[in-house]
């Protein structure tokens, strides 16, 4: 863990809910030299996706909290997706964050796809249902992990409905406890 360093990137469309509860949890394990961020893509953190690859512009630069996104993107070793579940799959703003990744790409001297390779994407997600109907979210970012040449970390997943209720979940509040050691 010598040179880790974690990027927490909290997707909830809420404070304080059971994503980042859980998430909080199993940073709570970390080594205490290893150096972790927050940040929340809530309160429209990033700009609406524009889809410019065949415009025959180029790439805009990005500024404000975009710009903080990707500089700590690139920044971290380890990309923590905390994103709850929203219709079987990731929520909006982390979707959004990820489709960013595919502008991030294309900014002249960024060099971004390259500098994401050997890092290792994990996610962590709470889903009033049962685990398994977190399976598509967990497929979607097992295989951006490959697309970017990213090491799969895994997924930590919790139940829960109101915030406060994965304190109920013992088993996931359990596997919270070792999940950053894999
Ligand atoms: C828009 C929306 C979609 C949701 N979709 C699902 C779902 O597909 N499956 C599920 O089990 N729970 C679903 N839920 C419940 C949330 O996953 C659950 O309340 C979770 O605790 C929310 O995360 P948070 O507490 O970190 O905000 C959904 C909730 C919302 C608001």
């Amino acid at each position: 863990m010598g040179d880790r360093s974690f990027l927490f990137v909290l997707g909830s469309a809420r404070a304080g809910g059971n994503t980042e509860a859980l998430a909080r949890a199993a940073a709570d394990q970390l080594p205490p030299s290893v150096p972790r961020t927050w940040l929340s893509l809530s309160d429209g953190a990033l700009p609406p996706f524009d889809d410019l690859r065949h415009a025959g512009v180029e790439w805009p630069a990005p500024s404000g909290p975009e710009q903080q996104l990707l500089d700590a993107t690139l920044a971290a070793t380890d990309v923590v997706l905390a994103t709850p579940t929203y219709w079987y799959t990731v929520s909006a703003s982390t979707k959004l964050y990820l489709d960013h990744w595919s502008g991030w790409m294309r900014l002249p001297g960024v060099d971004f796809k390259a500098r994401m390779a050997g890092k290792t994407l994990w996610t962590v997600s709470v889903l009033s249902d049962e685990p398994q109907h977190a399976d598509a979210l967990v497929d979607t970012l097992r295989r951006c992990a490959d697309y970017m040449g990213m090491r799969w970390g895994g997924a930590l997943l919790g139940n829960g409905s109101r915030p406060g209720d994965i304190h109920q979940d013992t088993t996931a509040m359990s596997a919270a406890k070792t999940f950053f050691a894999a």
